[in-house]
């Protein structure tokens, strides 16, 4: 369960002990690197059989899409790390979901993926700059990138590493 080496990078930028939210967890290679790291992590997907809850990982298993609630109610994290995934109505309860000052941690497939493969429906990959827009004026941007990777495997990806303001 090797960690995006994008998380591995900024994880640094969470402050020690912050909690974490990990949507759409699925193994829970990042819950495990931030609980490694100390953090009480909640992980959520809607299946959670790859996902073991100890005394620092709460899982929950929720459905993000088909018009489900948010399935976090009020709750506020130190950081959120989403990899591999999009849904773009989420996004608003995600950043709702952020302390003042609490890190995005985001990486996935962007425009240009289909060449490689899946995910190639254009509502599973990022436009150009949709992360920068998302968070513009919202955020502070320590690092960004929309690039061709060639581990774990070759893809177009975009991700970000931000602060909420
Ligand atoms: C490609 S995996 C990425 C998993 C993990 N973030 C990672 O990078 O290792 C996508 C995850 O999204 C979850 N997922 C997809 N649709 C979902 C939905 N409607 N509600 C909750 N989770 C969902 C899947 O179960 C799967 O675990």
């Amino acid at each position: 369960m090797t960690p995006s080496s994008w998380v591995t990078a900024w994880a640094g930028l969470v402050p020690p002990g912050a909690t974490v939210l990990d949507l759409a967890a699925g193994n829970g290679r990042h819950t495990e690197f931030f609980a490694g790291r100390g953090h009480p992590v909640t992980a959520v997907d809607r299946d959670v059989s790859g996902l073991a809850p100890s005394d620092t990982v709460e899982v929950l298993a929720a459905d993000l899409e088909e018009g489900s609630p948010w399935p976090l109610a009020d709750r506020r994290f130190g950081a959120i790390v989403v990899t591999n995934y999009l849904h773009r109505p989420l996004f608003p309860a995600l950043f709702a979901a952020l302390q003042p000052g609490g890190i995005l941690l985001y990486e996935t497939f962007m425009e240009g993926n289909e060449r490689f493969g899946k995910p190639s429906r254009p509502e599973f990959l990022l436009k150009d700059g949709e992360l920068l827009d998302l968070v513009r004026g919202r955020f502070s941007v320590t690092a960004y990138e929309a690039r061709l990777i060639s581990q774990p495997k070759m893809a177009m990806v975009q991700r970000i590493a931000a602060r909420l303001l």
